[in-house]
């Protein structure tokens, strides 16, 4: 399986639309010879509407809502994503699920919402420092994603991130053994829930850096990565970006 990389900016709440649409310049006018990796920027909901990005590059949303509109202040639904021309919305990231208190079940609902405007799920899962340490990662994920892809159709147009939530903006990242086993469980997984499903992203994410880059997208079962904090900087972001390329074209 050697499915096209994925690298995926997470700008979380960084960037002014102007300093956004700025950056995505900027970048794009660096890496447009990239050809074998998909490239995603995914502003906050203020930066979306102006990045109108040729692929390799693709814009996301961080988060939206379940229903196509109503009384739901703050919230965005999928058809305002899509008129941005965004393509992909990520869900579940640890920060909605632990500083926002996102259950499965609200994930769960969004998935299909997305799926159903035809948008692209990035689905988030990972574990706490604490599950990791009892010896549940595999039950975490083992239900995250139960119930975040709890009676759907199918899996075709979703991608997974892996991002262990002790990784996440700490500097600390997963070793490339704890990498291939949750992606391994991962895998595992969506096949029991989904035996048809074939051919699905699973992205890792957990301070990935410049540094790091090359050896984990090397670890097997890794097609990408959502990246957080080096995803602001244009220097990092590119040089993640250009690795992922160099290696994939290894394999060509
Ligand atoms: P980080 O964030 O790269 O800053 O660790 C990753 C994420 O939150 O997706």
């Amino acid at each position: 399986m050697n499915l096209r990389p994925i690298v995926a900016g997470n700008w979380k709440m960084h960037k002014t639309p102007t300093e956004g649409a700025s950056f995505v310049e900027t970048t794009v006018n660096l890496l447009l010879d990239i050809q074998h990796v998909s490239v995603i920027f995914a502003p906050p909901f203020t930066g979306l509407f102006d990045m109108d990005v040729p692929p390799p590059f693709y814009s996301a949303a961080q988060n939206c809502h379940w229903e196509e509109k109503g009384a739901f202040t703050g919230e965005i639904s999928v058809s305002m994503i899509q008129e941005c021309g965004a393509e992909f919305v990520i869900l579940g990231h640890s920060e909605r699920r632990h500083v926002f208190g996102e259950s499965d079940d609200w994930i769960n609902r969004k998935v299909k919402a997305v799926l159903a405007g035809d948008l692209k799920p990035i689905l988030c899962v990972g574990e706490t420092l604490d599950q990791r340490e009892a010896g549940q990662t595999e039950l975490v994920l083992k239900s995250q994603l139960e119930q975040g892809l709890a009676s759907m159709d199918s899996l075709k147009e979703i991608v997974i991130a892996y991002e262990p939530v002790w990784a996440i903006g700490t500097g600390v990242t997963a070793n490339n053994e704890q990498v291939e086993l949750a992606h391994t469980s991962v895998r595992k997984i969506l096949k029991e829930l989904y035996p048809e499903s074939y051919n699905i992203h699973v992205l890792y994410g957990g301070s990935v850096k410049p540094g790091n880059a090359e050896e984990l997208i090397q670890v097997p079962g890794v097609n990408g990565f959502l990246i957080g904090g080096a995803s602001l900087d244009v220097e990092s972001f590119t040089s993640i970006t250009r690795t992922v390329e160099t290696v994939q074209m290894r394999t060509l």
